[in-house]
């Protein structure tokens, strides 16, 4: 395994400005897996700099931080010193068959390969345990300020296309034949924030850095593009938290 991932040279921007995630996903987490997550054995898979861990564990789990990334990590055992954390990968988790109540991914189940990831999963879960994945997804089509980026992104990212992450997850976790019971929620929710920590959070994205020497002509021309929606500099982000939680029989 390497001990660099993609995000590493983006850990700073993704700490200071990707978003956390709304209480009522912890709500439908728990009503999803019929058990609370005060008191759950977790491990955090694709942990990065925590966002997902602290959150859990402010939930009162017990979280086992799972993450590849060495620069990643890093930022996590700053914000929470002392816990323990594994540098590993989610398609070979360095865990005892059995051992944990959930497995979750936030925001970085569509970095593995499902089958493989899928079967360590099933293998670490107790019986009855739950594997959870979500996503934070802007919620944004309606708006022209977040269409001009779109197109711009796909005009200038290679390879880049807004639904790269429009697969049938639920049902790609169905065919595994692994779990017993696979179920999707949504909800809905926006952060207000300042157009430079805005700015940060593009910064923190694999497709955005993925620019390279076009980056800042792509972030001038966002400024303007966001100005004209947002005069005082004060952004609206739209989310649609997407969580699937596959349990095991
Ligand atoms: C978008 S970040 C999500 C970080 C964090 N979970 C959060 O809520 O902000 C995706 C993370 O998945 C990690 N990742 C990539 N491939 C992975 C793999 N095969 N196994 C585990 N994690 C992986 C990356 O290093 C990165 O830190």
């Amino acid at each position: 395994m390497s001990s660099r991932s993609l995000f590493d040279p983006l850990a700073d921007a993704y700490d200071q400005a990707r978003p956390g995630y709304p209480e009522q996903l912890f709500i439908d987490l728990e009503l999803l897996a019929g058990r609370p997550v005060a008191g759950a054995r977790a491990v955090d898979v694709g942990a990065g700099t925590g966002i997902a861990t602290r959150a859990l564990l402010g939930h009162g789990a017990r979280v086992l931080p799972v993450e590849p990334g060495a620069v990643m990590l890093d930022r996590l055992r700053r914000h929470s010193p002392g816990l323990p954390v594994v540098r590993g990968d989610g398609e070979a988790l360095p865990l005892r068959a059995a051992s944990v109540d959930l497995v979750t991914y936030a925001q970085a189940w569509h970095w593995v390969r499902v089958p493989t990831a899928a079967a360590e999963a099933a293998r670490v879960l107790r019986p009855g345990g739950s594997l959870a994945v979500w996503w934070n997804d802007v919620d944004a089509e309606d708006f022209h300020w977040y269409q001009r980026q779109q197109e711009r992104l796909e005009a200038m990212s290679p390879g880049y296309t807004r639904d790269y992450r429009d697969r049938p997850f639920a049902d790609e976790l169905r065919w595994t034949g692994l779990f017993a019971e696979v179920t999707t929620v949504t909800c809905r929710w926006y952060r207000e924030i300042d157009l430079e920590l805005y700015e940060t959070c593009l910064r923190s994205k694999s497709f955005v850095a993925g620019l390279g020497d076009r980056l800042e002509d792509f972030l001038a021309a966002e400024r303007r593009s966001l100005l004209r929606s947002f005069p005082d500099g004060r952004i609206t982000e739209p989310f649609r938290t997407m969580l699937v939680v596959a349990r095991v029989p």
